[in-house]
């Protein structure tokens, strides 16, 4: 079990946070800068894509799992701003299926340049749902993750070389990995093994362990991949905090739907005002000290008691000594972009 923050301690942040908090409108100048963004066929992601276009990037890539509801996204985008149709591109990407995260980071290495990633695309479900002996949230918010990550970090690099710019990426994570119990901790053989189990899985949990995980695999690529001029690139966690989105849309049970409403209708924000977080998030101008950090309400956060506490940090070096050998069974090589 981690040392989660109490919910006390949470709710005030929340309410802090969704109450009192303005979120500033991206005003970054992006002009000439290629943009990744996953997952932006819909919600964070979309929203993302039409600030950056508005800021002036020239080329968007909209990478997502549907082609069909990427290019419905361009559509919108395009009737509400000034973008030209050359300026987006819809990539395929599929997160649950890591030979689609090879075959996508393949091509972006033929791109003349990349300046900013953001790996938005996610899931959060209450059914427990395997996917070749992996469970859904542990491939899509976890696995995939980090294994696009590292698999674009040498892209992201040589561009900063080649253009002698500050490249970023950034994973789209989430407050709650201040709750996330990871009870899967308890268990003394492999973290992966128990998280994958079938048997007795709190899906309740899964959600803000997925994204704790991500927190702790994040800090380790950023502290093995430092801020240098061979290497100048930002790497940071961010959270868009509670936001109107599709992200319930798999989430059936009758109390989560009430506590969903109850969110929604009262303090959550807008995907646009979330999508400013995760253009924020990437921003040119972003300093060093967004590296390895959790950004909430466009700030470095503290990173709290999972994170933080003398459990926490063995924790996330237990789990990173099973993660990294894993993604280098699935793409072998992978890890020597870290120092
Ligand atoms: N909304 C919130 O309150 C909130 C709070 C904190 C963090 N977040 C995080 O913000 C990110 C965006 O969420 P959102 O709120 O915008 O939710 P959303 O509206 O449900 O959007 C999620 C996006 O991820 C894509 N996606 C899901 N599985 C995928 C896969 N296997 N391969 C490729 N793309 C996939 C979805 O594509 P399809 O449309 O094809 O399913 C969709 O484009 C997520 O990482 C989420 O965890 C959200």
């Amino acid at each position: 079990m981690a040392t989660p923050m109490s919910w006390l301690a949470f709710g005030s942040k929340l309410i802090y946070s969704q109450f009192f908090v303005r979120i500033p409108y991206p005003t970054s100048d992006f002009s000439g800068q290629t943009v990744i963004v996953t997952g932006s066929n819909t919600g964070l992601g979309l929203e993302a894509v039409r600030h950056l276009v508005r800021l002036g990037a020239s080329r968007v890539i909209l990478a997502v799992r549907t082609i069909s509801k990427g290019e419905a996204a361009v559509v919108n985008i395009l009737a509400s701003t000034k973008a030209t149709k050359d300026t987006l591109e819809v990539w395929s990407l599929d997160m649950s299926d890591y030979g689609s995260i090879k075959a996508f980071a393949a091509r972006v290495e033929k791109l003349d340049r990349l300046d900013a990633v953001i790996q938005n695309a996610g899931i959060l479900s209450s059914d427990l749902k395997m996917i070749n002996g992996e469970e859904a949230h542990i491939v899509v918010n976890l696995v995939g993750a980090v294994l696009l990550g590292l698999l674009l970090l040498p892209k992201l690099r040589e561009s900063g070389k080649k253009f002698r710019t500050r490249t970023r990426l950034s994973f789209v994570g989430s407050d709650v990995q201040y709750i996330a119990a990871f009870k899967e901790a308890n268990s003394t053989g492999s973290l992966f093994e128990a998280l994958n189990s079938q048997e007795g899985t709190d899906m309740g949990d899964r959600y803000p362990t997925s994204k704790l995980l991500l927190l702790y695999a994040v800090r380790e690529i950023a502290s093995r991949s430092p801020v240098t001029s061979d290497s100048n690139v930002i790497i940071n966690f961010m959270t868009p905090g509670a936001c109107r989105s599709d992200i319930f849309r798999d989430d059936v049970s009758w109390f989560k739907n009430l506590a969903k409403e109850l969110m929604l209708t009262t303090f959550a924000r807008t995907t646009e005002v979330g999508g400013r977080t995760l253009v924020d998030a990437v921003r040119p101008d972003l300093g060093v000290e967004a590296h390895g950090a959790f950004l909430m309400d466009c700030k470095v956060a503290v990173n709290g008691p999972n994170v933080e506490s003398n459990k926490g940090q063995e924790l996330a070096q237990r789990f990173n000594a099973e993660l990294f050998p894993k993604l280098e069974g699935i793409s072998p090589g992978i890890t020597k972009v870290l120092r």
